[in-house]
């Protein structure tokens, strides 16, 4: 199987709204790469080791979705290495916007070949992000709704060890 579509982040940690782009970008191109690849500007409460497990266990056994990381550099580095062209990126609302043309304009300068394509996403995770769900973490707040039971657990445990 050729995976057609990278779907990049830093996953700190994976929400239901990351499932909900990623599954999606499956259906519609048949295959996906979910990658977990750095990105400089932030500091992360999950490890990547911890990231990539969570994401592992977050897709277990979903067919067309292959989970990679990269250790740091330019996503337009890691598409052009793998012969990849296609990225999917997900839009919850206008505030989006502005970022996500920034990084697909670099990724097309880095490297003409890329596309980056947006899937709006579900109305019901359009204030849902990684940040809340730290901040909610910091503050004891319950989660479940907002990720994948693997995350939920990876919390609790962060929690009680804290
Ligand atoms: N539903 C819910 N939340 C969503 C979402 C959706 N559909 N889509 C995005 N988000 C949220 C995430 O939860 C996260 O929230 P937070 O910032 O509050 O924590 C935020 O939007 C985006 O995080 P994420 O999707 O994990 O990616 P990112 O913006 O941290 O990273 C990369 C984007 C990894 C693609 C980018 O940093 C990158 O390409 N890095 C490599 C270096 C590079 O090539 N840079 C390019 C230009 S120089």
């Amino acid at each position: 199987m050729s995976f057609a579509a990278v779907y990049p982040g830093t996953f700190d940690p994976v929400t239901k709204g990351h499932l909900d782009i990623a599954l999606r970008a499956r259906d519609i191109f048949g295959s996906v790469v979910v990658l977990l690849i750095p990105n400089g500007n932030k500091k992360t409460l999950f490890t990547q080791a911890e990231r990539f497990a969570l994401l592992q266990e977050a897709f277990r056994g979903e067919p067309g979705i292959r989970v990679e990381q990269a250790d740091g550099g330019l996503l337009s580095d890691y598409l052009k290495k793998n012969h990849l062209r296609l990225v999917v990126r997900g839009l919850r609302g206008a505030s989006d916007v502005e970022y996500e043309f920034i990084n697909a304009h670099y990724n097309k300068l880095f490297n003409p070949e890329i596309e980056t394509v947006f899937l709006p996403g579900k109305p019901e995770n359009a204030f849902l992000s990684s940040s809340a769900v730290r901040e909610a973490f910091l503050y004891g707040a319950d989660i479940i709704s907002l990720v994948p039971p693997c995350v939920a657990e990876a919390i609790n445990k962060k929690r009680k060890n804290a």
